[in-house]
Order: structure tokens, then C-alpha cells, then sequence
């Protein structure tokens, strides 16, 4: 049985994966106007695999039989300038998206919940990955990006992104 803090938590993740959704698809159309179309590539194929972290909570709550209550999504931050800063927004979301996986395991820690431990591990692994991902590309941003020649090339690198369901395991 999920106790009512723990089923609270996991509904504000879920409110937290389609909004970082969002986020990612308002960062893709940025992308899309700008001309970056490999940005944009990688930044769809993120907000799908968003929306996938979101169904693997809404699955596993309706496996524990606990009540999804779906809230309102925030509209998305949409102040984008380049590419290099558009990128440390994504890596500071991903952080403050990490501390709130943190607080998930602390408080199945707290209560007891191995089950939802368990279940949290997959998304905390998930999260060093995401914020190595983000980290690299601003790496090579910082390093190349101002160059139009290198801004081309990463762009090219960022198109190869490739979607596939992410599945929980
Ligand atoms: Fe689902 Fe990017 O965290």
C-alpha cells in the first residue's frame, strides 16, 4: 500500500516529466525557427522520452492501485537566446529535476516504501545520464560554439539523435 505522501510526490513527478516535455518541445520550435534543425532533432527526441518517464510513473501507480491525479502543466520558460544558453537552462533543469528524484527516494527511504526505493533507482540513474548528455554538448558548445563552422558540426551530431521508447528496466 502507497501511503499519501508518497502518492503525492509521485503525482507532482509526473506534473514534473510533461513539463519538462513541454519545455523540451518549446526549446525544439526555438531550434526549428532558428534554422538548428539537429538542435531541434535532439530536443523533440528528449521531450518523447520525457513524456515516457512521466508513463512509467503513471503505470507503476496504477500497478500499486493508487490514485493518479493528473495537475495542470505549467507553460514553459521560453527566453532563449542561443544555443550554449539554451542548453545550461536544460542542464539546470535537469539538476532541480534530479533533486526532486532525490527526495522521492528520501522519503520511500523514510517511510519505508522498498517497493517505490526500488522502483526510483531506474530514475536515478536515468538522471546521471541526462545531466552527462546536457554537460557534454555544453562542453563543445563553450569550446567550438561560437564558430559558425563548429556550431554547423554539432548541429550535424545532435540530428543523428535517434528516438527510442525508453523503456523502465
Ligand atoms: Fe525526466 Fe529529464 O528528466
Amino acid at each position: 500500500m502507497i501511503s499519501e505522501n508518497i502518492k503525492n510526490i509521485l503525482n507532482e513527478q509526473i506534473n514534473k516529466e510533461f513539463y519538462s516535455a513541454y519545455l523540451y518541445l518549446a526549446m525544439s520550435a526555438f531550434f526549428d525557427k532558428m534554422g538548428l534543425y539537429g538542435f531541434a532533432n535532439w530536443t523533440k527526441v528528449q521531450a518523447r522520452e520525457e513524456v515516457d518517464h512521466g508513463m512509467i510513473i503513471f503505470d507503476y501507480m496504477i500497478d500499486r492501485n493508487t490514485p493518479v491525479q493528473l495537475k495542470q502543466i505549467d507553460i514553459p520558460d521560453t527566453d532563449f537566446q542561443n544555443p550554449l544558453q539554451v542548453f545550461e537552462k536544460v542542464l539546470d533543469h535537469e539538476k532541480y529535476v534530479t533533486s526532486s528524484i532525490d527526495s522521492i527516494a528520501k522519503l520511500s527511504l523514510d517511510e519505508c516504501d522498498l517497493a517505490t526505493l526500488n522502483f526510483i533507482n531506474w530514475y536515478l540513474k536515468e538522471q546521471i545520464e541526462e545531466e552527462k548528455n546536457t554537460t557534454d554538448i555544453i562542453t563543445k558548445l563553450k569550446l567550438f560554439g561560437d564558430e559558425e563552422a563548429s556550431l554547423y558540426l554539432i548541429n550535424e551530431e545532435l540530428q543523428k539523435r535517434e528516438y527510442k521508447k525508453h523503456e523502465y528496466s
